[in-house]
């Protein structure tokens, strides 16, 4: 067995023994239909993707396994589930066009973007009729540089920008690079579980120290698609405050079966759509975080201009190659993966209410993330008491803590996310469903013998 056919439980690893078995003996009910007996569209697909299959990656120095395995030690960390990347075998299509670029062994600076552009233009035209012009499409490092140019450039230091929270944790560091400061619009919750803007706590913090918002559609870690509605309605207000809109949608690939995206630079509003920048990346869809690539358009050239000025990019070739062969040569794969994560998340709602109803959770309109309510067991292991005790950041960072120790498994805490996201834990479903299933069983036993 190659390495990387091993499972990718640390200790199944270890052992040798695979999880493929645990998959077959899943009850059909729970299996969901695997993707790949059930592959959407029909008809002329060439190639079924299994993405039940482990693919180990300890050893290649990636945040959610090896990290975790230093953070934790060995006798204790058995199954990431946290951090933002998938643990599947790319689309083929990425590794034969870098294979190929590196038969030429030259790795001098690139001097043109063109032909990547292009294939973004594509991308957004195909799959969500946007019109993106070749000339406003920007090519980044990354969502992050992007973000921190224009918030240098619409946001005074010292000034608030504006984000419903719970949030992407990431823009806290943005906030930091561009010294400006957050203006926390916490969202309302329903019984259900489902989020809401909380609008009066919206517009009262509209104010004049706020000149910009950061928006998250879909939105990490809830799952928010926004509706045309409710982007509408933020962007009316953001412009009636000279509040510039920077639209993250780098998650916008993972929407759920009925439920839809709605593109910012889409809105029937030309005054709204130019209030705003939209940020992007080939990188979150196709899981090649590491090869450092996104991009940023704007429908307004006065305001991506001068947000251009404040921004570097230095890029690099191979991150270009593969992020270009995902975009033009790579939907097959992203369909096929998008029924696969969107049964994990059936499933994982169903197992959940099944076995470890200590938990709640209501499945994701978008992102391949679980927003996990988890309030019961923090009650229960005395988490806000704990955490005081042990000098954490937060009762969530007990709980990461808690269920390392006892079920070997690594979430990410709520208080992470900002306001909203106390008793709260972020987890990863990008991976094999037989992880899952094996993640859940483990913090099930833990609560039920706590
Ligand atoms: C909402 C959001 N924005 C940005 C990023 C990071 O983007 P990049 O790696 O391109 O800087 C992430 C990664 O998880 C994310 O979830």
């Amino acid at each position: 067995m190659a390495a990387q056919d091993y499972p990718l439980n640390r200790r199944g690893f270890i052992k040798g023994a695979t999880t493929t078995a645990l998959v077959s003996s899943l009850a059909p009910s729970l299996v969901l239909g695997s993707s790949s007996n059930n592959p959407l569209g029909g008809g002329s697909r060439k190639k079924t993707f299994n993405f039940d299959a482990p693919y180990n990656r300890l050893g290649t120095n990636c945040v959610k396994w090896d990290s975790q395995l230093a953070r934790f030690g060995s006798d204790k960390f058995e199954i990431g589930m946290g951090i933002a990347d998938m643990d599947f075998k790319a689309a083929p299509c990425i590794g034969e066009a870098l294979a190929e670029r590196c038969q030429h062994e030259n790795w001098g600076y690139l001097s043109s973007t063109e032909s990547l552009k292009e294939a973004i233009k594509d991308w957004n035209q195909t799959r969500y009729g946007i019109d993106v012009s070749m000339e406003s499409i920007t090519i980044a490092a990354g969502v992050h540089p992007g973000l921190i140019a224009a918030l240098k450039t619409v946001a005074p230091p010292g000034s608030k920008v504006l984000m419903n929270t719970p949030t992407y944790n990431g823009f806290y560091s943005d906030l930091r690079h561009s010294r400006t400061l957050a203006n926390e619009n916490k969202m309302l919750i329903d019984q259900d579980h489902s989020y809401h803007i909380d609008w009066d706590d919206f517009e009262s913090r509209l104010n004049a120290d706020t000149h910009a918002m950061l928006l998250c559609n879909p939105q990490n870690p809830t799952g928010n698609c926004w509706s045309e509605s409710d982007l509408l309605r933020i962007g009316e207000l953001c412009l009636k405050n000279e509040v510039t809109v920077l639209v993250d949608e780098i998650h916008c690939d993972f929407v759920m079966k009925g439920q839809k995206y709605t593109p910012f630079a889409s809105l029937p509003d030309k005054a709204i759509v130019d209030n705003s920048l939209s940020f992007k990346a080939i990188s979150k869809t196709f899981s090649i975080s590491g090869m450092k690539n996104a991009y940023f358009y704007s429908t307004n050239p006065v305001l991506l201009n001068r947000v251009r000025k404040n921004h570097r990019a230095d890029l690099n070739t191979l991150g270009l190659v593969a992020n270009e062969a995902a975009y033009r040569r790579g939907a097959d794969w992203l369909d096929q993966l998008l029924t696969y994560i969107d049964e994990n998340h059936t499933f994982t709602e169903s197992y959940i209410k099944q076995v470890l109803p200590e938990f709640r959770y209501k499945k994701a309109q978008g992102t391949y993330l679980a927003w996990l309510d988890t309030g019961d067991l923090n009650n229960h292991i005395s988490a806000t008491k704990n955490a005081e005790k042990l000098g954490l950041k937060s009762p969530e960072h007990y709980l990461e803590q808690w269920l390392i120790d006892n079920a070997h498994v690594q979430l990410n805490p709520g208080s992470n996310y900002g306001p909203g996201g106390d008793n709260h834990m972020r987890m990863n479903l990008a991976t094999p469903r037989a992880l899952i299933k094996d993640a859940i069983d483990k913090i099930a036993d833990a609560v039920h013998t706590a």
